[in-house]
């Protein structure tokens, strides 16, 4: 297979935005609880938080960490995880049908955040409660005044306000999973209204309504239209949610995720410019994608606690991840920058354990996961502007796409430096592909970094005892003639070349 890449700096799509690297941490499962927070480990540090995992973070290039869910925030009571720890109450978590100890709240969350060096992005619940409630955690984060809420934060310890700037309006309110669900009617009022009155507030929140849980929901679209219709002067971004996996053994249409993925961005912002057209808005409303990422949702990995059993942070959604799994993830990443003029926030989901790129040991190790590979490079390494390419690639035929170009690729360039970087996945299943790139004004660049993801065996998964035998790994046949750079990229792999 042959394969040819246009790269050219002048075909600018927008910058590329840090917000396009954060995470999500909720309370589900083993994320927070012997995840982030384990005051028992040995590399805890006073407030009980695991220091080899803010390693791994910091490693993964993690830039924002939505908080606290997920479907978990929609019967959450923010309060209750406030003040002196002993004190606070145990819960029913009925999203996962677990136990809620609350020994982490809103304090303990900014305070790791600041230990991390990440931005938080806080979720208000509109499952169950309303806008006082939304009202009330907002002045208590963010209240700079002698105010009640304010003064409380204060007196459980943290003088500066937490100036919050992301908040979510709910979580997935379109899926009757969720506490509260509700219709694109009902929920676009109350996200109009909390947004409204959390504006009077502060008005320089950057705010976002949910949208679709995923694109094949039966509302996808009309929801949005509603949704935004109702709320559009009142917030910035709308939400988007997708998660894929391996079917049936259909390996190349899971390869070509992306594909769904572009869908779904393109549809969401085309419905957001019809509800702007005939609205006669003059702002755009970006795309926040708040859940992305691989997820095996009928394993048993996936099934919740039933009956009687409502444990503590119980294993739940801990999916490990093979090569393909990281070939997709890299490949979604390289469609959420594609669209970088529009979706101006993402979050891998999640962080630790749960459906996560770093696992954890309860007392012990912790690793990272294939998918960690592909994140890492691409936010160390992706700067400047996103280039829109021309590419011409044969097709592989898919069950669920139809014909897929076995190529995807997206570069960026740094006005600053002049480095080029190119992005690339190989979706064929059993054949090398000869990629060509002609890298336009790149005659005084050499080529620093090739580097590729694969394996002989695309269903290799790291474990614990063994994770490391299958990393990046230069790719020797790259090389770069003037403007020509030439690579070959084995089956089902993900690579980047970097050019400074
Ligand atoms: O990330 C796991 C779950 O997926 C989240 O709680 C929910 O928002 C989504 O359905």
């Amino acid at each position: 297979l042959t394969a040819s890449v246009t790269v050219d700096p002048a075909f600018v799509v927008g910058p590329v935005r840090p917000r396009t690297f954060g995470s999500f941490v909720e309370h589900l499962g083993r994320c927070v609880y012997t995840g982030i927070f384990e005051p028992e480990h040995p590399s805890a540090d006073a407030d009980g938080f695991r220091h080899d995992v803010i390693d791994l973070l910091r490693e993964l290039g993690v830039t924002t960490v939505r908080y606290p869910g997920g479907n978990f925030v929609s019967g959450y009571r923010w309060e209750d995880a406030i003040g002196p720890v002993d004190e606070r109450p145990r819960r029913p978590e009925l999203a996962w049908h677990s136990t809620e100890p609350n020994l982490v709240g809103v304090d303990e969350f900014i305070r790791w955040c600041r230990s991390a060096d990440v931005e938080p992005m806080m979720a208000v619940n509109l499952g169950t409660r309303g806008v006082q409630e939304a009202l009330d955690l907002l002045e208590y984060c963010n209240g700079a005044g002698d105010t009640h809420f304010a003064n409380l934060r204060r007196a459980n310890g943290s003088d500066e306000p937490y100036d919050i700037k992301m908040w979510c309006l709910g979580n997935e309110m379109d899926g009757p999973w969720q506490i509260g669900h509700k219709t694109a009617e009902e929920y676009g009022r109350i996200a109009a209204e909390t947004a409204r009155a959390m504006r009077m507030m502060d008005p320089d929140l950057v705010l976002v309504a949910c949208g679709s849980s995923k694109s094949a929901m039966p509302t996808f679209g009309d929801w949005e239209r509603v949704v935004l219709t109702e709320s559009y002067e009142h917030v910035d971004m709308v939400s988007a949610h997708a998660y894929y996996y391996e079917e049936d053994g259909d390996l190349a249409s899971f390869l070509a995720s992306s594909i769904d993925m572009d869908h779904f961005i393109d549809s969401v912002a085309a419905t957001a410019d019809a509800v702007r057209a005939s609205g006669k808005h003059s702002k755009r409303i970006a795309i926040s994608f708040d859940e992305w990422n691989v997820w095996y949702q009928k394993r048993a990995e996936s099934k919740v606690p039933e009956g009687d059993d409502w444990p503590v942070a119980p294993v739940l959604l801990e999916d490990k991840y093979n090569v393909a799994d990281a070939v997709v993830v890299g490949n979604l990443l390289i469609s959420l920058l594609r669209h970088t003029d529009r979706v101006h926030s993402a979050s891998l989901a999640q962080l630790v354990n749960v459906i996560a790129p770093i696992m954890t040991e309860p007392g012990g190790r912790s690793w990272r996961q294939t998918i960690f590979h592909p994140f890492a490079l691409t936010a160390r390494h992706a700067a400047g502007e996103v280039l829109r390419l021309a590419i011409d690639a044969p097709t592989q035929e898919t069950a669920k796409f139809g014909a897929v170009p076995v190529i995807d690729a997206v570069a960026t360039h740094d006005p600053a430096s002049g480095d080029i970087v190119v992005f690339a996945v190989n979706r064929a299943t059993g054949e090398d592909l000869e990629l060509a790139v002609d890298v336009r004004g790149a005659s005084d660049l050499q080529l620093v970094e090739a580097v590729t993801f694969a394996h002989s065996d695309p269903m290799w998964q790291a474990t614990a005892d063994d994770p490391d035998t299958v990393l990046p790994r230069a790719n020797d046949s790259a090389t770069i003639t003037g403007e020509r750079l030439t690579a070959v990229l084995p089956p089902v792999s993900w690579s980047m070349l970097r050019l400074a």
